[in-house]
């Protein structure tokens, strides 16, 4: 099979640097642009810890144009672009895909977004046609089905909380409310500087923020309610941690006594072949994960509850990680294609 050729719109922020990364190792791609509306020269200059490893320089390059000579167009936006700008990109040649990174087409239902995202969808009509692409959780049959070529990469937070309960809905041990604590790292807030990301507002500091208001719940549901959770009811808190990569998620839900047994095995079942799910036998940790597309589970059941912890990066299977997986399974690669890697550990 000839070489991938793919584009990064959004190669400034977070999202696009970690892309490169992966996909400067990916043993079939070439990134042949990366694009930012602010920075004209290397990406080494901006990115300096890929220096010596590209010679890609930022180019202003419109998302249109790029599908016309790209196999695969990766969104790494913030929310709102892809939604006005991926119908153009589609329709500009016909074997063109995109994976796009933020929540413009995560949502099946268009009459959330204004709840969600705070705008009405401009683009409805594309939002059936868009795979949800979480592969461990349903998202691999989604991605991988007949004439799929956008794939909605899921939210940080989403994949997660996600993970830590979709086995539990799709072994009828989710009917009771889930209660869910979620931190993030400070990454999580993208590049552009604000207060509540500053070092010093983050470093050493701990909160809460939108406390059961948070638009990754509607995913979260979303999915769920496709595993077969019926109406599922998550109580989500998103917490901001004092630490730049990484996300730990804590969910304990009410499976009843007798069942404690049956929701590990769940699990075991669920995730027991996956390629990045690693069993951890207490809980996992952050630093763990910190530049891998790995997520580490560990389950605890007693008296009828059960708890489910995950840790992911949310830079890598929280986002770029996960965009890679789904490119690989859109183009039939295999699905860990450069994926496999250790983070550093420190
Ligand atoms: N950070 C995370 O942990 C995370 C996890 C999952 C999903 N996401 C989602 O992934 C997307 C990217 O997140 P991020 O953290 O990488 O954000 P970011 O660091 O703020 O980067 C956003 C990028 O988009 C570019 N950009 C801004 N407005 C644009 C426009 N109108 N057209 C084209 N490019 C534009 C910016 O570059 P220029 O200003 O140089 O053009 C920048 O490179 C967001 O939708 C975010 O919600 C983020």
């Amino acid at each position: 099979m000839r070489r991938l050729r793919a584009a990064i719109v959004g190669g400034t922020g977070y999202g696009g640097m970690e892309l490169l990364r992966y996909l400067l190792d990916h043993p079939s791609v070439d990134v042949t642009a990366i694009t930012s509306r602010t920075e004209k020269g290397s990406v080494g200059e901006v990115h300096p810890h890929l220096r010596g490893l590209t010679d890609l320089q930022f180019t202003a390059g419109k998302a249109v144009d790029l599908a016309r000579e790209n196999d695969v167009v990766f969104f790494a936006a913030p929310h709102g672009v892809a939604a006005k700008e991926v119908a153009a990109v589609l329709a500009a040649s016909p074997t063109v895909r995109v994976v796009d990174l933020s929540g413009d087409f995560r949502l099946k239902d268009a009459g959330l977004y204004p709840t969600a995202y705070g705008w009405p969808h401009p683009a409805p009509d594309g939002l059936a046609a868009a795979a949800y692409g979480l592969p461990e959780c349903g998202g691999r049959a989604a991605v991988t089905a007949p004439g799929c070529r956008l794939v909605a990469n899921p939210g940080c937070h989403a994949s997660a909380t996600i993970l830590s309960l979709w086995p539990l809905a799709r072994a009828g041990l989710l009917s009771a409310r889930a209660h869910v604590v979620s931190v993030t790292g400070s990454s999580g807030s993208g590049a552009e500087p604000k207060k509540g990301t500053h070092h010093p507002e983050r470093f050493s500091n701990f909160k809460a923020y939108k406390p059961l208001e948070h638009q990754h719940v509607f995913e979260i549901e979303q999915t769920l309610r496709a595993a077969g959770a019926g109406e599922p009811r998550v109580a989500f808190v998103p917490c901001s941690g004092p630490f730049s990569r990484g996300i730990a998620t804590m969910a304990v839900v009410e499976v009843g006594a007798g069942r404690e047994e049956a929701a590990k095995e769940a699990f075991r079942a669920a995730y027991g072949r996956e390629p990045f799910v690693r069993f951890v036998p207490d809980a996992p940790e952050v630093r763990a994960v910190a530049g891998t597309n790995f997520v580490d589970v560990g389950v605890t059941a007693k008296d009828g509850a059960v708890c489910a912890t995950v840790a992911i990066d949310n830079l890598g299977k929280g986002m770029a990680g996960t965009a890679v997986q789904n490119m690989n399974l859109l183009f039939g690669l295999p699905e860990t294609a450069g994926l496999r890697r250790a983070g550093a550990g420190l």
